[in-house]
C-alpha cells in the first residue's frame, strides 16, 4: 500500500507523470535532476524514495526504466462511528473520504467508519482510526468484521465460528470475548486509516518514528501483512528472515494459499517492495523457499530472485538447506529406467539479499558470532533436519536454520523481522539470541502457538548462552 509522500516527493513524482505521458518515455535521472535544480545523487535518491513507496518502478539497468505505478485513491462515503455495544452513530451528511485504490477489493461497495474505543488495539486499531470496510454478509475465521446483535447493537471485532453460535473476539488482552447465537454481518475491515495526531500508545521499547507515531518491538502481531507492515517505519529493520507461503494450496486459517500464480507474484512483489523500504542501508533478507512439486515445477526461486533484483535489492548469496531426508523417499518416477525419472527435492533455498549496501553498519562490541560458527555457517550449504515439533502448522522452520541465519546476518540487539511468522521460530531465536523482534501472522491459531512458545522461552532464559544444541 502506497504510503505518504512529502511535498518534494509528490513535486517529483508529478513531474515523471508529466514527463512520461508527454513524451511515452520516462525522464533520465539527468533530466530530474535539472528539474530539480539539484545533483544527479539527489535525483537517484528521490527515485529510490518513490520506488520504496510503490510509487515507481524501476527495470535496472535500463535507460529511462523508471514508470509510475499507477496507484490513485478513491472516494468512499464515511458512514459514522462503531464503538462496541452501540449502534452505529452516522454521520447525518456522509463525507466522502479518499483512499488508496489498493486498500479496496477489486469489486463490492465499501464504507468507512471512525472507530471509537480500544477492543481491537492488539490489531493496531485504535480509538480515533478510520477502518475501510468492504460490505458483506459472510466472513471467514478471524476476520475483522462489523456485525450486528441484539439488532441493533453494532460491533467491530474478530468473528470465529463455535459450535452454538459465534465467538466475537476483541483484540485486547484485557477484555473478553463475546459469545452469541445469531447475528448480522455488515462488513468486513479491509485497512485502517490511522489517526497519528490523537494516538499515544503505551510503549517503553518502541522504535521512535516521530513524536506521535511509535511502533511497539518485540510483539506477536495477528493481521495482514501489508497492512501491519505499512505501520513499520523506514529502515528500522536490521535482517528480515521469511517463508512465504508458497502457493501450493496448503491449510492456512484466513490465506487463500491457491491463487493464480502471478497474482500470487503480484501479492508477494508488494511485501518485497515494504520489506525494503522496512530495512536498514545494509539490512538482510533471507528468504527461504522451496523447490515446488516434482511434476509441475515452477521456477519459483528464479521468479523471486529477478522480483527483488527488479526492485533494486542486491542479490547476495543463496545458501543450500539440505534436509537430509533422501531416505524417505518414496516418488521415484520411472524407477530404474530414464524413461521419466523424478528427481526429489531434498533442499531448500534460502536467498540473501541486501538493501543498498552489503555493509551493516554496528557496535563490534554486539558481534556475537563464535570463531567456530563463523566458520561453520560461511560453508554455504547447510545440513540441518526439517523441523519435527510441528505445532499444528504445515511448514515450521527448525530453529537451528534461524538460528545460524541471526547470528551469521545480525548484531546484538538488532530487530529481526518475520512477516509470515507463523508458529513464531524467528520470534523465539531472535528472543534467545537477544535480538528484538517483529512477527507477523494472520492466523490467530499459528500466532497463539507463536505466543506459548515465546512464553516458555522467557521461563528458560538463559537457556541460550548456550549455543552448542544449534550449531
Ligand atoms: C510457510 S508459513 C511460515 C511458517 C513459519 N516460518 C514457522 O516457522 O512457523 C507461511 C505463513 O504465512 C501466513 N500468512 C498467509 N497469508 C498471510 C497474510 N496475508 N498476512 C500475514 N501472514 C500470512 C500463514 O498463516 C503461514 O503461517
Amino acid at each position: 500500500m502506497p504510503t505518504h509522500l512529502t511535498p518534494k516527493q509528490k513535486k517529483v513524482l508529478d513531474f515523471i507523470k508529466k514527463f512520461t505521458s508527454k513524451n511515452n518515455y520516462s525522464p533520465s535521472f539527468r533530466e530530474i535532476a535539472k528539474y530539480l535544480k539539484k545533483p544527479l545523487s539527489s535525483a537517484q535518491h528521490f527515485v529510490e524514495e518513490l520506488q520504496n513507496k510503490g510509487y515507481l518502478q524501476k527495470e535496472e539497468n535500463v535507460a529511462r526504466g523508471i514508470s509510475p505505478i499507477e496507484t490513485g485513491n478513491v472516494d468512499i462515503p464515511l458512514l459514522g462511528y462503531i464503538a462496541a455495544g452501540e449502534p452505529i452513530e452516522a454521520i447525518s451528511n456522509p463525507e466522502p473520504l479518499s483512499v488508496p485504490k489498493t486498500m479496496l477489493s477489486k469489486n463490492g461497495l465499501h464504507y468507512a467508519l471512525k472507530v471509537k474505543g480500544d477492543s481491537m488495539i492488539d490489531e493496531n486499531i485504535y480509538d480515533g482510526d478510520t477502518v475501510v470496510i468492504r460490505r458483506q454478509e459472510t466472513a471467514t475465521n478471524g476476520q475483522k468484521v462489523i456485525v450486528l446483535i441484539n439488532g441493533s447493537e453494532a460491533t467491530l471485532k474478530k468473528i470465529y465460528k463455535e459450535k452454538n453460535g459465534f465467538r466475537l473476539q476483541p483484540a485486547n488482552s484485557s477484555m473478553k470475548p463475546i459469545f452469541v447465537r445469531d447475528l448480522i454481518i455488515q462488513g468486513r475491515v479491509l485497512g485502517v486509516l490511522p489517526n497519528y495526531e490523537d494516538r499515544t500508545r503505551p510503549s517503553t521499547e518502541g522504535v521512535q518514528i516521530s513524536a506521535q507515531k511509535q511502533f511497539e518491538l518485540d510483539r506477536i502481531i495477528t493481521g495482514d501483512v501489508l497492512e501491519v507492515m505499512a505501520q513499520i517505519p523506514d529502515s528500522s529493520i536490521h535482517l528480515a528472515v521469511t517463508s512465504p507461503p508458497y502457493n501450493v494450496g496448503k491449510n492456512y486459517d484466513n490465506h487463500n494459499d491457491h491463487m493464480d500464480y502471478q497474482e500470487y507474484l503480484n501479492w508477494l512483489e508488494k511485501v518485497w517492495r515494504e520489506t525494503k523500504r522496512v530495512l536498514a542501508p545494509g539490512g538482510r533478507f533471507a528468504l527461504n523457499i522451496a523447490p515446488t512439486g516434482i511434476k509441475d515445477f515452477v521456477p519459483i526461486h528464479h521468479d523471486f530472485t529477478n522480483q527483488m533484483r527488479k526492485i533494486g535489492m542486491k542479490f547476495r548469496t543463496e545458501i543450500l538447506w539440505y534436509k537430509q531426508t533422501m531416505l524417505k523417499r518414496t516418488a521415484w518416477g520411472s524407477f530404474k529406467s530414464p524413461a521419466n525419472p523424478h528427481i526429489v527435492p531434498s533442499w531448500e533455498y534460502v536467498l540473501v539479499f541486501t538493501k543498498e549496501k552489503d555493509r551493516l553498519d554496528g557496535d563490534p562490541k554486539n558481534a556475537d558470532i563464535t570463531k567456530e560458527e563463523f566458520m561453520n555457517f560461511s560453508d554455504g550449504f547447510w545440513k540441518i533436519s526439517p523441523e519435527t515439533q510441528r505445532n499444528g502448522h504445515p511448514a515450521p522452520f527448525p530453529e537451528k536454520l534461524i538460528y545460524r541465519l541471526i547470528k551469521f546476518y545480525s548484531y546484538k540487539n538488532n530487530t529481526v523481522l518475520d512477516m509470515f511468522g507463523g508458529t513464531g521460530t524467528v520470534a523465539v531465536v531472535a528472543y534467545k539470541t537477544k535480538r528484538h523482534f517483529v512477527h507477523i501472522d494472520i492466523s490467530e491459531e499459528y500466532n497463539d502457538v507463536a505466543q506459548k512458545r515465546l512464553n516458555k522461552a522467557k521461563n528458560l532464559l538463559p537457556l541460550f548462552s548456550n549455543s552448542q544444541g544449534l550449531l
